[in-house]
């Protein structure tokens, strides 16, 4: 039944199989830059969309009809899950999650309870049925979920930040305290990660969006055995599984052994520096900057087309932004550099 499913661009690539040309999709390709999603917001908050899996289907599907991309992804957003277990926040518009009670004691994390998919994100399980429905195999659906390290940046420190002022301080101070939280985290993002499998998911992908403001050494000690516990676990479900950060130079060398299938990588590092280092055993995902898609079409062109080159023509590229589409990007934009990366044919053409 995933006979077709399995054939698609995506797929084989995220095999390393030698395709007819580099799949595309973007990273916050659902909501934000689409006028037929700010008419839905109008009407309804993210939260009210995800619960209504008809409604989130459709904002799922708005992208693939609208801009053709290789893969669909989820509509959702990494704190879900949490909210599902009943942490109090808030999506803030243009700020990101504001949590009421941020995390700073025992008793804090304690209040993370286990998560059980079917009773507590139903909607999202349902959404997965719907949308793969729709999809008919054509192309895939990636599920995902936010990494322990960002997830419990958001819990400590309540907001979005650029510091990480109190998560470092109970990182290093209070250990314990530090290990039990990711502890509970990593436990809850695999059973949710579990049924969205059962459910029908074609590939997955894990943000540690904010993970690249560590050490290596720290990475190792703090962050590392959650991460690799959550490839480990998912292991069998044999989906490709895409480990994304930003910032991450620095820590490729442990994230390729970490147990991603693929390595989603930001633009501060050159395509082909940051793959010699993963290594082309395993496959890549990125990595334009996405305020590139601000600038005039023949920038657009001549950096996509430098992404493809440094991708020289091996089977295991996915192309993506090396973050999310900005809530501002000209919709034109984006077509253009689609039919740039439609139109090269790069990955047939070398090697
Ligand atoms: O990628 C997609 O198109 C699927 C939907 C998706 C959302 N959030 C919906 C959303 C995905 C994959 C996410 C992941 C997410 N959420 C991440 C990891 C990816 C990344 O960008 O680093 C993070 C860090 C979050 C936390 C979060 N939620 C932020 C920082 C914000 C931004 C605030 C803003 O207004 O831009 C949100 C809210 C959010 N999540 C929006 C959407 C469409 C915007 C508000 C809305 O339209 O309701």
């Amino acid at each position: 039944m995933t006979l077709i499913a399995t054939e698609s661009l995506f797929l084989r690539a995220a095999r390393r199989e030698r395709t007819e040309r580099t799949p595309i999709w973007f990273m916050r390709q659902a909501g934000r830059i689409l006028p037929e999603y700010r008419e839905i917001r109008k009407q309804w908050t993210l939260l009210d969309i995800c619960r209504q899996p008809d409604l989130c289907a459709e904002v799922t599907m708005q992208p693939v009809r609208r801009l053709d991309v290789d893969a669909a992804i989820m509509f959702a957003d990494i704190m879900l899950p949490l909210m599902g277990i009943g942490v109090d926040l808030e999506l803030v518009d243009n700020v990101g999650p504001v949590i009421r009670s941020p995390i700073r004691n025992q008793s804090g994390v304690e209040a993370l309870r286990p998560i059980n998919p079917q009773e507590d994100v139903p909607f999202v399980l349902e959404t997965i049925r719907i949308v793969r429905e729709e999809l008919a195999g054509r192309i895939p659906l990636i599920g995902f979920s936010g990494a322990p390290f960002t997830l419990a940046s958001y819990l400590i420190e309540g907001r979005p930040t650029r510091e990480f002022v109190a998560t470092k301080t109970m990182m290093y101070s209070e250990p314990a305290l530090w290990h039990s939280l990711m502890e509970r985290l990593t436990g809850i993002m695999i059973r949710y990660l579990q049924a969205q499998v059962d459910a029908g998911i074609d590939a997955l992908q894990l943000f540690d969006s904010w993970v690249g403001c560590l050490t290596p050494t720290d990475y190792e000690i703090y962050v590392r055995p959650y991460t690799k516990r959550i490839f480990a676990a998912m292991a069998p479900s044999g989906l490709p599984f895409i480990h994304f950060g930003t910032n991450t130079s620095t820590l490729l060398d442990q994230m390729k052994s970490d147990g991603g299938t693929m390595i989603g990588v930001d633009w501060r590092i050159p395509l082909d520096v940051a793959w010699s280092r993963i290594g082309h055993d395993l496959g890549i995902q990125g990595n334009l900057d996405p305020l590139v898609l601000m600038g005039p079409g023949d920038i657009i062109e001549d950096r996509a087309l430098d992404v493809l080159r440094r991708a020289g023509g091996r089977p295991g590229h996915i192309f993506n932004l090396g973050h999310g589409l900005y809530p501002e990007t000209p919709l034109d934009n984006i077509a253009r550099l689609i039919d740039v990366v439609k139109g090269s044919g790069v990955q047939a053409g070398v090697a």
